[in-house]
């Protein structure tokens, strides 16, 4: 039986101050050793190195040893074998972020028959009865709090239109692209169904506006196309707003508006997700609107105490159980709360809170 003492005061640091100051905590010591699988999709974005070594920081702190893994560049063999090793490796419990989020059904039939619980870890895995927790943040309002920018932005509610808008959303892969852009498309469908709003690209479903592996690349070609197409520039057709997703999208897109002659004084409304530096740094110079942040410190102390929990054979914390069905049934969750980012309110969310230094942003 493990012994659980009082949150150090130490490993509070590390968190946000929000989570600090709420009665959430996470055990201090008293892992006893027992093993923990964290299976991360990519190096190569800065948040899931963020969410990887945070995790590592707090199991160690609890008394975990932890497996942390990264699989290449979002490279699906990789992730599956790393799997496979860390459930032949002793692991007690696995943590996955998954790159496909259907390519793990055949490895966690492995993880199913070794009695190992596995927590989806900010993206649902689907398709398999594995899955025994899903913590991540409330996904369908990160898409509203993007809309809902936009509608702000440009008066929707009151002003006469039209204007027009381009929409890029994330990988196809991952099923947090539904509720992003179902979260956003609510909110912005009326006013493109009443012609206030209108996509001139004629790009409108799900399918025409998603970004292979959320790649900055990617969404900075379609961005260069739908410009050529559509004409749109300072001096030609305007273009009002983007919706974007997520940060790394997002810099795609700003990129290319740039090489088309946007400048901070012209540029168009442009949203993001995750607060990634890149983009806090295009806020700072005009060239995003704003970024939903979403403090992997919060996401990752909430799966410590949900490992910490299982291990224990308590009953983790949960406050979703109708969401999230990933094609076996519903899978209890435990979503965190996105806010807006913006110029605005950037120093007091991201520095003051300890996320990012102000050299980080220089
Ligand atoms: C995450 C986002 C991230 C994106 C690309 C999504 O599943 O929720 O925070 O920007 O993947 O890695």
């Amino acid at each position: 039986m493990k012994k659980i003492v009082p949150f150090l005061l130490a490993g509070c640091i590390m968190l946000s101050m929000a989570a600090c100051s709420g009665e959430a905590s996470v055990a201090g010591g008293g892992g006893g050793g027992d093993k923990i699988g964290v299976s991360m999709p990519t190096q190569s974005l800065q948040r899931w190195n963020q969410d990887g070594s945070n995790m590592k920081t707090l199991l160690e702190s609890a008394g975990y040893t932890v497996d942390l893994q990264y699989a290449g560049d979002n490279d699906i063999p990789t992730q599956v074998s790393q799997i496979e090793n860390m459930i032949s490796g002793g692991c007690k419990v696995l943590v996955i972020a998954a790159i496909n989020d259907s390519s793990l059904t055949t490895v966690l039939e492995g993880a199913k028959s070794n009695n190992i619980p596995v927590i989806a870890y900010d993206r649902l895995i689907m398709n398999s009865d594995a899955v025994t927790y899903y913590a991540t943040f409330d996904n369908w309002k990160v898409g509203s709090i993007q809309a809902q920018y936009i509608e702000t932005a440009l008066d929707l509610k009151n002003a006469a239109g039209p204007f027009n808008i381009e929409i890029f959303t994330g990988s196809p892969d991952d099923n947090n692209v539904n509720y992003f852009f179902g979260g956003a498309m609510e909110v912005l469908q009326p006013y493109i169904d009443e012609g206030k709003l209108v996509i001139q690209s004629g790009q409108t479903a799900k399918d025409q506006c998603t970004t292979q592996n959320w790649s900055t690349e990617e969404s900075q070609k379609r961005m260069e196309n739908l410009i050529a197409s559509n004409n749109y520039s300072p001096s030609g057709t305007n273009l009002d707003a983007v919706l974007s997703s997520n940060d790394s999208v997002a810099n795609g897109v700003t990129n290319a508006l740039v090489a088309a002659g946007y400048t901070k004084d012209n540029f168009p409304i442009l949203t993001g997700q995750d607060c990634d530096k890149p983009s806090v740094k295009n806020m700072i110079a005009g060239l995003q609107s704003m970024s939903v942040f979403k403090d992997t410190r919060t996401l990752a102390e909430q799966v410590v105490k949900m490992c910490d929990a299982i291990l224990k054979g308590s009953e983790p914390e949960i406050n979703d159980t109708e969401t999230y069905d990933n094609g076996t049934g519903i899978i209890p969750s435990y979503l965190c709360d996105p806010v807006s980012g913006t110029v605005d309110n950037y120093k007091e969310l991201l520095i003051d809170s300890g996320y990012y230094t102000e050299e980080d942003l220089q």
